[in-house]
């Protein structure tokens, strides 16, 4: 086992990694696949997802899901390779990202159906950045006195919303990743105006509601509003 992937674990029979939720034994986050096109179609299409999304396109059609997951993969395999060459290394590598998202149910036969997704990124919207004394943030530079400031995504199958299933992944990603191996220790976060479920996820998390802005995004021409939440690593 590469030590520079604790504490993700490997999948015997395909090799892959996955991290498995804290509290939802039955539920893992892997790397993306590029037969999940028609999964994320599914999801992306229904109006009580998308509604509250602001970058995927409607109607999702098979050839965004397939130049999206063509998108991610490569850079996901790289990333993999890249903490696969450092495995003889005795420190485990302070990383830029997260090697797993895609959410997974793992059936009692062994078969996994995909739920959704959870990213972590370097926050970029002007309201995240705001009161921070930064403009743009292109890669982490993990100034002590001065955290970069992380960003999160996320979306879930309807058929599994208000199971915990959301608040047990991102507590998942940032206890065991984002914070010990990205060196995450600030976040500010974005819901679009009126969307309970995930301000009371961040809630949960320990996040702290700094601001609705009225007509702050534009999204897929009409303008809505954001909720802006802040968390800072209780040292
Ligand atoms: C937001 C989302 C990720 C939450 O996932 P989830 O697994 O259902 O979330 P959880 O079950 O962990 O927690 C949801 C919490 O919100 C609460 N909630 C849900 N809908 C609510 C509503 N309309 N009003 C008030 N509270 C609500 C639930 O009661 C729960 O809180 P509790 O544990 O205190 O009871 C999921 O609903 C989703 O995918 N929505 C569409 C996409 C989206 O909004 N993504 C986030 C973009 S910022």
């Amino acid at each position: 086992m590469n030590r520079q992937l604790h504490p993700l674990e490997i999948n015997p029979k395909t090799g892959e990694p996955f991290l498995r939720l804290l509290s939802h034994p039955n539920i893992i986050l892997t790397p993306p696949r590029l037969d999940d096109a028609p999964q994320l179609m599914a999801i992306l299409n229904d109006e009580r997802v998308y509604h509250w999304l602001s970058s995927p396109p409607v109607p999702y059609t098979q050839e965004h899901a397939d130049w999206w997951l063509n998108h991610i993969k490569p850079p996901s395999d790289k990333f993999l390779a890249e903490l696969e060459e450092a495995r003889d290394d005795p420190t485990l590598k302070i990383v830029d990202e997260c090697p797993v998202r895609y959410i997974r149910e793992v059936k009692e036969d062994g078969t996994e159906v995909f739920l959704g997704d959870i990213w972590i990124d370097l926050a970029g919207q002007p309201w995240e950045l705001e009161g921070s004394g930064k403009t743009s943030q292109s890669k982490p530079l993990r100034d002590p006195n001065d955290p970069d400031i992380w960003t999160v995504g996320d979306y879930l199958a309807p058929s599994h919303h208000g199971q915990g299933i959301m608040s047990d992944a991102f507590k998942t990603v940032l206890q065991q990743w984002a914070i010990p191996r990205m060196g995450v220790r600030r976040m500010a976060v974005t819901a679009l105006d009126g969307n309970k479920g995930s301000v009371r996820v961040f809630e949960k998390l320990g996040f702290k509601f700094r601001e609705t802005i009225q007509d702050a995004l534009d999204v897929r021409g009409t303008k809505r509003g954001v909720h802006v939440l802040d968390w800072r690593l209780e040292e």
